[in-house]
């Protein structure tokens, strides 16, 4: 499974390590700082697990610590990446033998230290090879019932909890609020994605793509524009759908509940389907339509559908076991995500997740376990803790 990229900043400067430390505050990377002391020249020494790179501060007189690099047996030696005085050839030829993929000259500029950094990651990404993500379609059975609200906070516990490379795709194409939920401000989305889709490749997918400090990338149509379904070519959308499963861990589709030729086509690529439903006859009688039209006309899989009962509350006249009745659907294949009026308003106008905004809320725990369902990463004992203490809740 795909983590953060371990990043070392090493060297004898402090000051210059953390001006470093700042600059590489990237998505996708995890920063650590070594700062040499004492007797000890290796920039790697005692470091029991190896960086994925290693971000080296030498100054005129650390020839010494570049040669403890060169000592090292290769695979004992990470990627290294050496900011160094400039106009010294001598120290710029050690850290050529040192193996050193990039010199940058000191102080380092911060947008050269940024690209070559992203370089790096994307041809991590690009050796990994297919990720082979998986797609999850939530739609609301009824409008209103959270699917977007739900989206962006499963989307957001999967990047920033399980730390899954995670892309979240807003397809409500008139009345999209993602960006919204996460005080997003795209410049360039969907729009400019689907027009590009033929020659689309992972960078050009990227640079169209908002990102969120959780490191969660969102695809989003842009708020001045106005786009009709029929605007949308579905076989664009599949190559983006396609391009985003190959590189991602894992894709969130916010899915408006309309069956047309382009949501036919999201769930075809879907791996598994939220169908998000509230307690109210008139969200029961939606539901059983939709999981009809999934099912029959589309083909989707009874098995790859889940239903989340948003907004649950244990005294209200439709019970769990209802739902369960009307769309024919197991207790085990039934989540329950509690109703918080206040945290979840309040989160939705900051533009803060719920994991972020309130870690310990029931509503943010359900949102978790519901992640480790859906096969996250999060603790399973956590998970399954949480899972335990909803159903009392059901119960009580
Ligand atoms: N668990 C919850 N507890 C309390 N309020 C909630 C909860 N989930 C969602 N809401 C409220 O419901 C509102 C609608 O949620 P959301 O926008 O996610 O619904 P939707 O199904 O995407 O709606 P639409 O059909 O308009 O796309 C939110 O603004 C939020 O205030
Ligand atoms: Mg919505």
């Amino acid at each position: 499974m795909s983590k953060q990229l371990n990043l070392l900043i090493s060297g004898r400067n402090r000051e210059a390590l953390e001006q470093l430390q700042e600059i590489c505050d990237l998505p996708g990377f995890a920063v650590e700082i070594k700062h040499i002391s004492n007797g000890h020249a290796d920039p790697l020494y005692g470091v029991l697990e190896y960086p994925d790179i290693l971000l080296f501060h030498m100054g005129q007189a650390d020839l010494e610590e570049l040669q403890c690099l060169v000592d090292r047996p290769a695979e004992a030696r990470p990627p290294i990446v050496v900011v160094g005085p400039s106009g010294d050839t001598r120290l710029m030829r050690a850290a050529m033998k040192a193996g050193a993929r990039d010199f940058l000259e000191d102080p380092a500029n911060k947008d050269e230290l940024q690209d070559a950094l992203l370089q790096f990651q994307r041809e991590q990404r690009q050796a990994g090879g297919a990720r082979g993500g998986k797609l999850t379609a939530v739609v609301s059975a009824k409008g209103g019932a959270g699917a977007s609200f739900l989206s962006v906070n499963l989307a957001h516990i999967m990047a920033s909890r399980s730390h899954l490379e995670t892309a979240l795709v807003d397809l409500d194409l008139q009345f999209g609020s993602l960006a919204q939920y996460l005080d997003l401000h795209p410049e360039s989305g969907l729009m400019r994605a689907l027009d590009m889709a033929d020659n689309l490749d992972a960078v050009a997918a990227d640079a169209c793509m908002a990102k969120h400090a959780s490191a969660l990338s969102l695809l989003a149509p842009l708020e001045d524009e106005i786009v009709l379904s029929r605007d949308v070519s579905p076989e664009r959308l599949s190559r983006i759908l396609e391009l985003l499963k190959h590189n991602y861990d894992r894709v969130v589709v916010d899915l408006p509940r309309q069956i047309d030729e382009l949501s036919a086509m999201v769930y075809e690529h879907a791996d598994q389907v939220l169908l998000v439903m509230q307690q109210e006859l008139a969200c029961l009688r939606d539901g059983v339509r939709l999981r009809q039209l999934l099912t029959c006309e589309l083909g989707v899989p009874t098995e790859r559908i889940m239903v989340v009962v948003n907004r649950y509350d244990k005294d209200l006249p439709v019970e769990i076991k209802d739902i369960c009745q009307s769309l024919n659907v197991d207790r085990s294949d039934v989540m329950v995500v509690p109703n918080h009026y206040r945290s979840v308003a309040e989160s939705i106008n900051v533009g803060i997740p719920m994991s972020d905004y309130a870690k310990s809320s029931s509503v943010t725990k359900s949102i978790v376990a519901l992640e480790a369902m859906l096969g996250g990463q999060t603790s399973q004992d956590e998970s399954a803790g949480i899972f335990s203490r909803t159903l009392q809740m059901m119960r009580g």
